[in-house]
């Protein structure tokens, strides 16, 4: 058999994950693809208690594990409480998905408040930097770590300095993990998103955006969480091994 196959065929069966961000739009989508592929999975929200209950309700009625822990990143601690918490509640970490960030709106380079720009670091980056530190002492060896880009890194667009400056840096943290833990068989692969249906790209792009997004795309459509989360649950798979290092750019064609 495979390595990493299992008889049941379920791909992470006896896996534990952690994701960030998975009361919705993407994160929800790799929450619940992870729990579909036999995965104990741990989310964590902000403050979308419904939301992030209503996942736990639909994953567990589709015969999944999953818990949900209200941490918001952007407290100083709240990374390394939620990794601490989750490794003792799931009993050792397989995976982790680097997906949560803060919405904001489109700011000009000059008009961004210090205020603006540390809630986006501490989220989007701080955080991911926290979490892959304690992945990387704590992680059991054939781990696999995937954390969640964007095309903006590569695509520049008004309006979003904090935001890319965090991606961009993400994207280098992920590159020195592979670079640290491929020792110890732990993969650790970015995948960047382009424009996917969620209530970050409505809340921060008018309609005329979105339909220019769709028709950029060879496929004609703006992407789906799903989307986004099939690509996550190949590279956190048993397939992916051979992968690490790698930026997967999950945009419908959009280069
Ligand atoms: N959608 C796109 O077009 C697109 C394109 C490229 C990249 N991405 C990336 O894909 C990832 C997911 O984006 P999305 O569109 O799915 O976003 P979303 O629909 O806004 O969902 C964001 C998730 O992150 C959580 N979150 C936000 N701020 C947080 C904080 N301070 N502490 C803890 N959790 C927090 C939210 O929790 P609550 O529900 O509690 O608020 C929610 O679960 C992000 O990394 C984003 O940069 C998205």
């Amino acid at each position: 058999m495979p390595e990493g196959r299992t008889l049941k065929g379920k791909t992470l069966e006896g896996k534990t994950a952690v994701v960030t961000g998975g009361s919705r739009g993407i994160g929800r989508g790799i929450v619940e693809r992870l729990c579909r592929d036999g995965a104990h999975v741990l989310f964590n929200y902000a403050s979308s208690h419904a939301a992030a209950e209503d996942v736990v309700r639909q994953v567990g009625d589709d015969g999944g594990k999953v818990r949900a822990m209200q941490f918001d990143l952007t407290e100083p601690d709240a990374a390394e409480r939620l990794m601490r918490e989750a490794e003792a509640e799931l009993g050792g970490l397989d995976i982790l998905v680097n997906n949560a960030a803060t919405a904001f709106v489109p700011t000009p380079l000059a008009d961004v408040e210090p205020d603006l720009f540390d809630r986006v670091m501490a989220t989007d980056m701080r955080s991911v930097f926290v979490m892959l530190q304690y992945a990387a002492r704590r992680m059991r060896d054939g781990g696999r770590i995937v954390t969640v880009s964007t095309l903006n890194t590569v695509h520049a667009a008004p309006g979003i300095a904090p935001y890319a400056a965090s991606k961009g840096a993400i994207e280098q943290l992920t590159y020195v993990a592979a670079r640290e833990l491929g020792v110890r068989g732990i993969t650790a692969n970015v995948v960047s998103p382009g424009a996917t249906d969620t209530d970050l790209l409505r809340g921060t792009n008018p309609p005329e955006a979105l339909e220019m997004a769709a028709a950029m795309s060879p496929l004609g459509r703006l992407g789906e969480p799903s989307d986004v989360a099939d690509v996550v649950a190949f590279l956190v798979g048993p397939d992916a091994r051979w992968l690490t290092g790698q930026n997967v750019r999950a945009t419908g064609g959009i280069t």
